[in-house]
């Protein structure tokens, strides 16, 4: 036993500062005598408060709890006709992951059983730059146009005033909003309480574009199918689970992916062409909108397959950076209003939240070789070993590629600040409604009712019965039944 420990502590490293040198002790700090009082030339315990002090960064402005993984992307074809990324350039072709479940509205250690769409986000590390797939388990959104997206989270949020999350304060930024009623209605469904991350599918949400390598571009929804099946909890189950484990669905993560029961995704996307854009009842742009698998057919991209959890939460899963920004060449935003927003904010936060050089940090650093001017700033570890930081010069270090340019879009029109023409705010809510059997019709009704029922102000709540009076009758009078409502009265509110 005596030789056992004294051979632990042979393979114990010294104990040192954040500089290097061996502390003498970590148990009590430098005092005057005795009693004290301590010195502030204790630099070990001065340095080791100063880094506890500074143990956090903000955390994300929503999407604040959150779990990831590692994992490989594998291509199901060549698809190099329709896209020049090289992610997609070979049946089989492998790439590295990593991908980031979230939960959007509370914050950091909050339950992870709430009412709440589940973000996913996937970052592909390709030979050609980082591609950042930030999506989440619903296929469609609350609103299109990123100027509204503030506006919404501040409703969403707990009340500045007394710290708690109020469907008044909610559904009064909703009553003003019809083209949310799609998102709520599959809010309030089954889908709204995923059991865990692993028995969920993803989706891009947004038209992207792929680009081939004359220049030739498609619209694309991407989707990732679970292919361990969707799961949901019902209210009663997720209440259950959440007085027993609040964070259930990182450990399901963690447990599963120990044990080597490695979970998958199919990614598929639904493809377009550019000049078919305009062919659709609704706006194929609209990020309220799904496009029907009747009208358009998923085609299989690939799957992928998480396999490793990180070492360190705060090293990779709180430091990831997701932007939709992060696009390799082949790869490229459709002109969505919404998705226009998200290009400039994601990346924003996270000079501030992360900082400057965020993209230096292991998780977020492209495996591909990054080189250009961009240089310095708070914790620079780039290491540029050259005098020419700028562009062009005689030395040619670094030069553009033509080949690599954007893709062209035609143009006509003037300026504006206006809602889309086709709003089609409604009939989608309406088809998803009917989809659903008997008894998941009364279980949406009833989580519906359950918050909407708390709402005092009655223009708000009408207003509300009024959307889903307008998406289908039958929904619509249940919901108006249920919070005591006029259906005659809610269907005059939203003329
Ligand atoms: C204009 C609309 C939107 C804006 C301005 C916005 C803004 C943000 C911001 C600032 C963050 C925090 C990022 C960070 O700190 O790293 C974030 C996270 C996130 N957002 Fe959005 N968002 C918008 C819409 C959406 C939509 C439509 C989706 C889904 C398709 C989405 C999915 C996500 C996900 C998954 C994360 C977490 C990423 C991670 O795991 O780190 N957001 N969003």
């Amino acid at each position: 036993m005596r030789l056992l420990f004294a051979a632990l502590l042979a393979a114990t490293a010294p104990l040192t500062t954040d500089s290097g040198a061996p502390v003498g002790s970590n148990q009590n700090s430098k005092t005057a005598g005795a009693r004290g009082s301590v010195l502030l030339e204790d630099f070990t315990l001065i340095e080791k408060l100063a880094r506890f002090d500074r143990e956090r960064i903000p955390e994300r402005v929503v999407h604040a709890r959150g779990v990831g993984a590692y994992g490989t992307f594998e291509s199901a074809a060549d698809f190099s006709a329709l896209t020049r990324a090289k992610i997609f350039s070979a049946k089989g072709k492998r790439t590295p992951m990593f991908v980031r479940f979230s939960t959007v509205v509370h914050g950091g250690n909050s339950p992870e059983t709430l009412r709440d769409p589940r973000g996913f986000a996937l970052k592909f590390y390709t030979e050609e730059g980082n591609w950042d797939l930030v999506g989440n388990d619903l296929p469609v959104f609350f609103i299109r146009d990123a100027i509204k997206f503030p506006d919404m989270v501040h409703s969403l949020k707990p009340s500045p005033v007394t710290n708690r999350q109020d469907p008044n304060r909610f559904f009064d930024f909703f009553s003003h909003v019809p083209e949310s009623t799609h998102m709520i209605t599959q809010l309030y469904s089954d889908l709204g309480v995923p059991a865990n991350y692993r028995q969920m599918d993803g989706h891009g949400v947004h038209a992207f574009k792929f680009v081939n390598a004359k220049g030739v571009v498609h619209y694309v929804k991407f989707h990732y199918l679970s292919l361990q099946g969707v799961k949901t909890l019902t209210p009663e189950e997720a209440a259950k689970l959440q007085a027993a484990d609040f964070q259930h669905a990182t450990k399901d993560l963690y447990d599963a992916i120990a044990r080597g029961d490695h979970p998958s995704w199919e990614l598929t996307a639904q493809i377009v062409d550019s000049k078919d854009l305009d062919r659709f009842s609704f706006d194929a742009l609209d990020p309220t909108k799904i496009w029907p698998e009747d009208q358009v057919p998923s085609v299989v991209l690939g799957r992928f397959t998480l396999e490793r959890t990180p070492s360190n939460f705060f090293e990779d899963t709180e430091q990831s950076a997701f932007s939709p920004a992060v696009q390799p060449p082949g790869i490229e935003p459709s002109e969505d209003k919404l998705l226009q927003g998200r290009l400039f904010a994601y990346t924003d936060t996270q000079r501030y939240r992360v900082g400057p050089n965020y993209l230096q940090l292991p998780v977020n650093h492209p495996r591909s070789p990054v080189a250009n001017n961009n240089q310095a700033g708070p914790m620079s570890s780039a290491r540029p070993a050259t005098d020419v930081n700028y562009e062009p010069s005689v030395s040619g270090a670094v030069a553009e590629t033509s080949a690599y340019a954007y893709s062209r879009t035609p143009l006509s029109g003037t300026t504006q600040q206006a809602r889309i023409e086709k709003t089609d705010d409604f009939s989608q809510a309406g088809a998803f409604y009917r989809r659903l059997d008997a008894p998941a019709r009364a279980r949406l009704v009833q989580n519906l009712a359950g918050d909407l029922g708390q709402v005092k102000n009655a223009a708000v709540k009408t207003r509300i019965v009024g959307f889903m009076l307008q998406a289908d009758e039958e929904y619509g009078g249940r919901l108006a039944e249920a919070v005591g409502v006029s259906a005659d009265a809610a269907r005059l509110a939203v003329r």
